[in-house]
């Protein structure tokens, strides 16, 4: 446990009622500083907030937003929904495999690149949407567009 984890706890539990509302803020700003969340990362944020580590994993594992494997510097996230199916998902996660030489849910050897399918991200209106680091892009023309941006993570 890294010793700023104990004083970001404290935080979220004085800004937040109760150890369940302090658990996802303490979960991101956690895996935004590591950049995922180990299992031993939950037993420890289990430990800090007093909860269960099950409650813990149950939650990170609801969101996929939480990564419980280590991630490259950029993640992408291909939205699969109806919308972008129609407007040609399908299409352009291939296009993004085949350039990356990995499939949907691997990190390329390299670590510069995560490929994840994301359900509905809530953005019909741009199909096909993807998020490069959570920041929204769509309609996406050609694949390589998401990949040569420069994006901070
Ligand atoms: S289906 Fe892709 S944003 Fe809604």
């Amino acid at each position: 446990m890294k010793p700023e984890w104990k004083e970001w706890a404290h935080e979220a539990k004085t800004e937040f009622p109760g150890a369940n509302s302090a658990l996802l803020p303490l979960l991101h700003r956690i895996q935004q500083s590591e950049g995922w969340l180990s299992p031993e990362t939950l037993a420890d944020v289990a430990d800090l907030l007093g909860l269960s580590v099950q409650y813990v994993e149950s939650v990170a594992t609801f969101y996929s937003l939480y990564f419980k494997q280590p991630v490259g510097k950029k993640v992408v996230h291909v939205c699969v929904g109806l919308s972008c199916m129609l407007a040609g998902s399908d299409e352009l996660m291939h296009n993004l495999e085949q350039r990356l030489k990995i499939s949907q849910g691997q990190t390329t050897p390299d670590g510069a690149y995560t490929l994840l399918e994301a359900e509905c991200l809530a953005a019909c209106d741009l199909a096909p949407v993807a998020q490069v680091n959570l920041r929204f892009r769509g309609p996406i023309q050609d694949a390589g567009e998401l990949l040569t941006e420069e994006v901070s993570s």
